[in-house]
């Protein structure tokens, strides 16, 4: 009986299509192969018309699509025999970077803006024994002190600066357009520092060099109301959102962000924080796939456009990236609830509390 062989991650399963150095001995946790689920009930609550896959991010191993990009710039650092890695971090990269340096055995330093990172991405940090450094100031400070630190110390640098990280990231792409047999007529994602509307375009359009698939994606980056560079062309100087993990405000992608989105026919929206948290409940609840809220940030884009209704989704195939599990940010999720109640341990007092 023949069986399919067990996947090997990322580096592994796409090395031939990734130039990055160090491929036949890769640093990895099996990252990648995650879902893309049919969204059907979410279809609806958004109006019906259309088709929409979620890729489910938050399935990789340390809970978002940052390992793509990390098993490939620790397997690049690593072959180049760095014995220790640096990157800023609104909180993933961070969790990211430090599980990989520990997987390698080598040592990780994240830089974080001090108070602005969920729960979930701190403790994996130092969970995986990083040393993790507080900064006073901004995600965009932190990076510009890496950028510097990296001059001075015998480091690699794993920010999306990194170009492996690009390589790694740029998978996921491929995986969609394996799964759906072609590239969706939309691809909706949130944007930050813009490493990852980067890597999916780049992905892309080199599995569409490849394969001669009938289409490319249209792209449909999303950012933060108070922290939305790209759609006002302007640095934000005090970027401040809620979905801390995109509260940036000069992302050091920006131009390659800039081009994915003309070559694409794409387009950058806006979306209030609290247009985020109704999109956060919406795809939890009507799915039950649990993001963090800035991966909700791509749904609240499409219910944007289709609200507003200048391009039409309508009958087209549409996939959202979910770049982080929900679990990242346990107390934005019990803030969007209402507190269990406590009763007698007997039926009764169940009977009285059930709501049927
Ligand atoms: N979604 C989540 C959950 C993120 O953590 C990030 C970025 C993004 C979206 C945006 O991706 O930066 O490639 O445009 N997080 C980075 C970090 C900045 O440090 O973890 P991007």
């Amino acid at each position: 009986m023949s069986r399919t062989p067990a996947w090997q991650g990322v580096v592994a399963s796409f090395g031939d299509r990734m130039s990055i150095e160090g491929k036949d001995r890769p640093v990895t946790l099996l990252e990648g192969a995650t879902p893309l689920i049919p969204a059907h009930r979410l279809v609806e609550a958004l109006g019906g018309g259309f088709e929409l896959h979620l890729k489910y991010e938050g399935l990789n191993p340390t809970g978002s699509f940052k390992d793509r990009g990390m098993t490939a710039a620790l397997t690049e650092a690593v072959s180049w025999g760095r014995q220790a890695v640096i990157c800023a971090s609104t909180g993933n990269t961070a969790a990211s970077a430090a599980a990989y340096a520990a997987r390698a055995g080598i040592k990780c330093m994240v830089l974080i803006p001090e108070g602005k990172i969920a729960l979930g991405k701190l403790a994996g940090a130092l969970a995986y024994g990083a040393q993790v450094i507080a900064v006073r100031g901004s995600f965009d400070d932190a990076l510009d002190m890496v950028r510097e630190a990296e001059k001075l110390l015998p480091v690699a640098l794993v920010n999306s600066i990194n170009p492996a990280r690009i390589e790694g990231q740029k998978t996921a792409a491929f995986e969609i357009v394996d799964a759906l047999g072609e590239a969706p007529d939309w691809l909706c994602l949130p944007v930050g520092n813009a490493g990852n509307i980067t890597s999916y375009w780049r992905g892309f359009k080199e599995d569409y060099r490849i394969a001669r698939t009938s289409k490319l994606p249209r792209l449909l980056g999303v950012q933060a109301a108070g922290a939305a560079p790209i759609v006002t062309g302007q640095r934000v100087h005090h970027p401040e959102t809620m979905a801390t993990a995109i509260r940036i405000g000069n992302p050091a992608r920006w131009q390659d962000a800039n081009e994915a989105l003309i070559e694409s026919l794409g387009s950058i929206l806006a979306v209030s924080d609290e247009e985020i948290l109704d999109a956060y409940r919406l795809v939890v609840r009507t799915e039950g796939v649990f993001c963090e809220p800035s991966s909700a940030a791509g749904i609240a884009g499409l219910r944007k456009l289709l609200r507003e209704g200048g391009v039409s989704v309508r009958g087209k195939t549409v996939v959202a990236v979910l770049t982080g599990h929900g679990l990242k940010d346990p107390n934005a999720a019990l803030g969007q609830a209402v507190e269990p109640k406590v009763i007698e341990a007997d039926v009764a007092a169940l009977m009285e509390v059930v709501e049927a």
